[in-house]
């Protein structure tokens, strides 16, 4: 990114190019839910791909899962959710705007957290009432601050009313890997410490669905759970926490824009938990992933709640396993690639282009194949080469308008090559073949094309 791009910027840029659109726009939208549009879906998938392939199938003792968004109502009773996985809320009493208190004193430079006790964070809030305003109507006079449940209901099964216990939405997508842990240990045997990774979406109420991708109400998570014996968990810990930094890096976000922070408040059971936290335009250093040590408190709750054994019994040794977790907020990922790819450059002549420096294993389309004329058979030429290249890569075609103006725009969504077939093609079978990033060119011969890309693209 360069110096002075504004989250602005990136929001207009997402819009324009096809990467995110506000959820329900032609109904005026739908606040903390947003669309992934055709490029957009791409880099996602890619994003996703990529921690897939990092953190289950290249590691051993790691296995994958897909659990069903919908649980049964005890799940979140169980893991705590029902009873405390809240903000605290205040509302206008002018206006009745709701904000969420710790996030607005923290605004104003005073530490405070949703985890606080609600008359801790009320003593603040009154101690600096002359310093918020309610952000719509501008007044101070604000309820007190009360913790307000995040989890969403749904009336699945519900045909009566009659009052039964609610199906929620998942809060977060942790809690498919733990009912999971048992079968998984029946199924795959693994020894301990193993772990469990997978992407899935996870809802919550948000008080202030803010920040474009940044604060959702519908988000998705990357996760894994890493299940090890006590006592082992902080070398654990450790090892993942260091391995999570080393795939941001390998993801291609520059480590000075990257850092660690660890948490002040830690709910009750958790024994540590550290934040990497990206450092966006406009909004700064923020929270992007969590590594946290949940000691055994997941197990313990759910073997309470269900009656199940979820103990490990390793050779006569049993215990209930301390679980590491790295959780991994998918938009918020986007949104920082995405950033950290977009680049306003000066060219000679008071030229100027926007390019997205993805890496190419991200980028939505790898190769753009591009026709010089739509005439004298070129197109021609230029499918056969884009039905070959298909087959393999995701790859785009366009032949319409200059030359000039069809590689501004695949260089504005990424795109790291750019191959044209010109009237020389058809002389000696070659096309050119243009770099993004350096814009250099060279001439490659058809048949050498697979080659070329397997050498530069995998
Ligand atoms: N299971 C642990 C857990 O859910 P969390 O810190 O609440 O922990 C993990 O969430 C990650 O999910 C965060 O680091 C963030 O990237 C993402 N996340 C959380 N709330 C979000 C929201 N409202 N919108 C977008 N992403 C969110």
């Amino acid at each position: 990114m360069n110096k002075e791009t504004t989250m602005n910027e990136i929001i207009s840029f997402a819009k324009e190019k096809g990467f995110v659109f506000q959820s329900s726009e032609i109904y005026g939208g739908l606040a903390g839910a947003y669309d992934f549009g055709p490029n957009g879906v791409e880099l996602l998938n890619n994003i996703k791909a990529f921690w897939w392939k990092e953190n289950v199938q290249k590691k051993p003792n790691y296995y994958g899962l897909d659990s069903a968004m919908f649980k049964h109502p005890k799940v979140w009773e169980a893991s705590g959710h029902v009873g405390g996985f809240s903000d605290p809320m205040a509302e206008c009493k002018n206006c009745n705007t709701r904000i969420r208190v710790d996030k607005e004193l923290e605004k104003i430079g005073v530490a405070a957290d949703e985890k606080m006790p609600e008359d801790e964070i009320n003593r603040l809030f009154q101690e600096h009432a002359e310093e918020i305003s309610c952000p719509k109507c501008g007044k101070q006079d604000f309820s007190d601050a009360k913790a307000f449940n995040l989890l969403v209901k749904s009336n699945l099964g519900d045909f009566t009313s009659a009052g039964s216990d609610p199906v929620y939405l998942p809060g977060e997508a942790c809690q498919g890997i733990y009912l999971n842990y048992k079968n998984v240990l029946d199924s795959m045997h693994p020894k301990i410490p193993f772990g469990i990774g997978q992407i899935n979406k996870a809802f919550r109420n948000e008080i202030s669905p803010r920040n474009f991708l940044f604060r959702t109400r519908e988000f998705e998570q990357a996760d894994t759970q890493f299940f090890v014996e006590p006592g082992k968990n902080k070398e654990a810990f450790d090892t993942i926490k260091a391995a999570r930094w080393q795939w941001y890096l390998d993801l291609g976000i520059n480590p000075k824009n990257l850092r660690w922070s660890q948490h002040d408040n830690l709910v009750f059971y958790a024994a540590d938990a550290w934040d990497v936290e990206y450092n966006f335009p406009t909004y700064g250093f923020d929270e992007i992933e969590g590594v946290h040590d949940r000691t055994d408190y997941d197990l313990t709750q759910h073997a309470k709640h269900s009656g199940v054994d979820l103990s490990f019994n390793d050779n006569g040794n049993k215990f209930t396993p301390y679980i590491v977790e790295t959780s991994m907020g998918l938009g918020r990922v986007f949104l920082a690639v995405l950033a950290e790819a977009y680049q306003r450059e000066e060219l000679a002549e008071g030229d100027e282009r926007t390019v997205l420096r993805l890496q190419p294993n991200l980028a939505p389309t790898k190769i753009a194949v591009l026709p010089l004329t739509k005439k004298d058979g070129l197109p021609d030429i230029a499918q056969d080469i884009y039905a070959t290249l298909s087959e393999t890569y995701n790859v785009s075609y366009a032949v319409s308008g200059s030359i000039g103006k069809r590689y501004r725009k695949a260089d504005q969504i990424g795109t790291p090559f750019c191959l044209t077939i010109d009237y020389e093609t058809k002389d000696d079978n070659t096309v050119t073949i243009r770099d993004r990033d350096s814009m250099q060119q060279e001439r490659v011969a058809i048949d050498e094309l697979p080659e070329y890309f397997r050498n530069k693209l995998s």
